[in-house]
């Protein structure tokens, strides 16, 4: 569960909040689409479900814990747990192999071999068995994704954040991204995703919509 309670963000260059007074409520299991013009406060918001905004007023509260209430370190290893994040640009490591990419997040906290059995499980469930030693530049960018969403899920994370998953993708490889992504929702994860494509906003169950005008006069509010 996430609940947002008097939500304000303001960035240190900008006089006003970019996101303002925002009060919700996401339960477990959910699909919540964000959709609205770039520049509309779309990242930011993930950002603050992620942990990763230090200007952040108001309680972010994921799992009964008020993230916005903790120390850096503290909040880091809680989102580490619970959270994790997709990028429209993939953000592999180019050096390191299919597999490699895929431990990494928990090669520091884990022993080694029960990382690799866990990535290889996840490489089939992406589809990409054929592929494990490959490395990033010998991947398309579908299959590059799909690494992603397989490095993501390597922590057992209860929340998903997307932020413009299928932004790079060709609609063939968008239909199996929402096809994993209809798999990982099955497994009862929540997912919150940010889209400029309106089939992919409609699997949300809730859809939110944030608009640059808003942002402009300094709120957003959901
Ligand atoms: N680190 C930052 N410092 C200052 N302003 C920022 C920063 N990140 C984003 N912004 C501004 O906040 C607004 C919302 O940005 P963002 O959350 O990235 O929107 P979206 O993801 O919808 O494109 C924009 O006006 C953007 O320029
Ligand atoms: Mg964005």
């Amino acid at each position: 569960m996430i609940l947002l309670k008097n939500i304000n963000v303001t960035y240190p260059s900008l006089e006003k909040p970019i996101l303002k007074n925002i009060n919700l409520h996401i339960k477990t299991g959910e699909w919540v689409s964000l959709v609205g013009p770039s520049g509309s406060g779309k990242t930011s918001f993930l950002k603050v479900i992620s942990g990763k905004l230090d200007t952040v007023e108001g309680n972010v509260i994921i799992h009964e814990t008020d993230i916005n209430g903790l120390s850096a370190h503290k909040r880091h290893e809680f989102i580490r747990r619970h959270v994790s994040t997709v990028y429209q640009q993939f953000r592999l490591l180019p050096q390191f192999s299919v597999l490699e990419n895929i431990m990494l997040p928990l090669i520091p906290h884990e022993n080694k071999k029960r990382i690799q059995s866990r990535a290889r499980e996840l490489i089939d469930e992406v589809g990409l068995t054929h592929r494990v030693t490959h490395f990033p530049h010998q991947l398309s960018g579908g299959e590059q994704q799909r690494v992603a969403f397989a490095r993501a899920l390597i922590t057992d994370p209860s929340i998903l954040l997307c932020d413009e998953p299928t932004g790079n993708l060709d609609t063939n490889n968008r239909d199996i991204i929402l096809e994993l992504l209809t798999q990982i929702h099955k497994k009862g994860k929540t997912i919150i995703l940010a889209t400029h494509d309106e089939i992919v906003a409609k699997k949300g169950k809730n859809i939110l919509t944030f608009h640059e005008e808003d942002v402009h006069k300094g709120e957003v509010v959901l």
